[in-house]
């Protein structure tokens, strides 16, 4: 069975524009792949703390040495890269935070980027480790001009970081799918908005 891991990182629980798109390419997706099952984290939820020491600790500590303590620390790394490594196709919301991504999303990326698990370090250069092949990521920018070649593009620090993040662990089919202008008039918004969904059955 077909797996979609769905990331939502807006903080918005109404109204989100990045959740909309997401939200329209999850029901393309159901279309091509009708025995399909989709996981939905919702990580503004606050069930992701931000990295501790512990956790680091037990990241870096081989198996044999590990504590109960350091295994407390890192279950919750372990069920979101479990999650991550069954996952056919990884969908991720991000919508801009002052340039980048929300910082809800950082916290799952630092919880799912992880040595020995997602990546290795071997003979000299880092090998990506994700069993998931595809990944589409849906951004959601207030402004506009942040896409290649506009003039806002050396701000964009969220579609190039997670471009690189994902080749990192070895995801090799990354799509984005973007929308601008969110916090233009309605008329705007619409025409964006629609722009993009159109996109999502393309990328299904
Ligand atoms: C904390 C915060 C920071 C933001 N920073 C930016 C920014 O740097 N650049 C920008 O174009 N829009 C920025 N925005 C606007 C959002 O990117 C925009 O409203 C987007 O549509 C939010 O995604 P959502 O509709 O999925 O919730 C920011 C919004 C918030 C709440």
């Amino acid at each position: 069975m077909t797996l979609l891991l769905r990331i939502n990182s807006s903080s918005r629980q109404t109204g989100s524009h990045s959740t909309a798109i997401a939200d329209h390419f999850e029901d393309c997706f159901r279309n091509k792949h009708p025995d399909c099952r989709v996981l939905s984290r919702h990580v503004a939820d606050g069930s992701i703390p931000i990295i501790s020491q512990k956790t680091i600790e037990g990241f870096y500590t081989p198996d044999a040495a590990m504590t109960a303590d350091l295994r407390e620390a890192t279950s919750l790394s372990d069920s979101l890269i479990e999650e991550l490594q069954q996952a056919d196709t990884l969908l991720i919301t991000a919508p801009i935070y002052n340039f980048s991504v929300p910082a809800a999303l950082k916290a799952w990326i630092d919880q799912v980027v992880r040595m020995g698990h997602t990546f290795a370090y071997e003979d000299g250069a880092f090998k990506g480790l994700a069993r998931t092949r595809r990944a589409v990521v849906v951004c959601a920018y207030g402004a506009e001009g942040y896409l290649d070649g506009e003039a806002f593009s050396a701000a964009n620090f969220v579609q190039p970081y997670l471009q690189f993040l994902l080749s990192f662990l070895g995801i090799t089919d990354i799509r984005f799918i973007s929308v601008q202008g969110t916090t233009a008039d309605a008329d705007t918004v619409a025409v964006n908005v629609e722009a993009a969904k159109k996109e999502c059955q393309l990328a299904a």
